[in-house]
C-alpha cells in the first residue's frame, strides 16, 4: 500500500503563487510513487466547469470554495489522493472546507504579492493596479492567510520540486503515505 487512506492537499494563496505548478509536480510524484487515484482540483478548471458564471465577490467565492469542497469530500472519502488548487483567500471557508473532508493538509503557497506581481504569469496583475480589474486578491480585496498551515511553500526561495517534496514528506510524516524505504523492503 502506497497510499493509506484519502486526503486532501488544499493549497491556498495568491494569484500567480504557485499553487498550480505545485499542484502538478506533487500529482507527478504521487503517481511516481505508485499512488493509484490522484485528483487535481484547479481554480481555474473549476471555474470553466462547475463554477461557470460565477464572479469574485465574497458570496460568489464563497459559493466556489464550498462546491470544490463538496467534490474534495465525496473523492477523499473514497481514498482518492486530492489535490485542490484555488484562492481560497477566506479563512473562514477554508476552515469549513477542513471539517467536511476531514482528512486535509492545508499548504499556504507564501509568495509574497511584490513577486507574484513581479511574475505576472497572466497578465493579470497590471490590469488589476491599473483598475480594470475589480475585486483582484491582494490588490483590492483581501487574502487571509491561513494561521496553522500544515505546510508552507515559499515559491519564492525554493524550487517547485522542493515545495512538492515538503507536502510529501508531511503526508509520510502524518501517515497518509509509506515511505518509500518501507514500501522497497
Ligand atoms: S477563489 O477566490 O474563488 O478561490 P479561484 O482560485 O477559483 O479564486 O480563481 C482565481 C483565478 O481567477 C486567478 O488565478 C485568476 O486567473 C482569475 N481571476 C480573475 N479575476 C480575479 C479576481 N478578481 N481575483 C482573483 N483572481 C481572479
Amino acid at each position: 500500500m502506497y497510499c493509506r487512506k484519502g486526503f486532501t492537499v488544499w493549497f491556498t494563496g495568491l494569484s500567480g503563487a504557485g499553487k498550480s505548478t505545485i499542484a502538478e509536480e506533487l500529482d507527478r510524484m504521487l503517481r511516481e510513487r505508485g499512488v493509484p487515484n490522484v485528483e487535481i482540483m484547479d481554480g481555474d478548471v473549476v471555474r470553466e466547469n462547475l463554477s461557470k458564471g460565477l464572479g469574485f465577490s465574497k458570496e460568489d467565492r464563497d459559493t466556489n470554495i464550498k462546491r470544490i469542497a463538496f467534490v474534495c469530500h465525496l473523492l477523499t472519502r473514497n481514498g482518492v489522493a486530492n489535490i485542490a488548487a484555488a484562492i481560497s483567500p477566506y479563512r473562514e471557508i477554508r476552515d469549513y472546507a477542513r471539517e467536511l473532508i476531514g482528512d486535509f493538509v492545508e499548504v499556504h503557497v507564501s509568495t509574497p504579492l511584490e513577486v507574484c506581481i513581479e511574475r505576472d504569469v497572466k497578465g493579470l496583475y497590471k490590469k488589476a493596479l491599473a483598475g480594470e480589474i475589480k475585486e483582484f486578491t491582494g490588490v483590492s480585496d483581501p487574502y487571509e492567510p491561513p494561521l496553522k498551515p500544515e505546510v508552507v511553500c515559499e515559491t519564492h526561495n525554493e524550487t517547485v520540486q522542493e515545495s512538492a517534496s515538503k507536502i510529501v514528506e508531511y503526508l509520510e510524516r502524518a501517515g497518509y503515505l509509506t515511505p518509500v524505504a518501507q514500501v522497497v523492503a
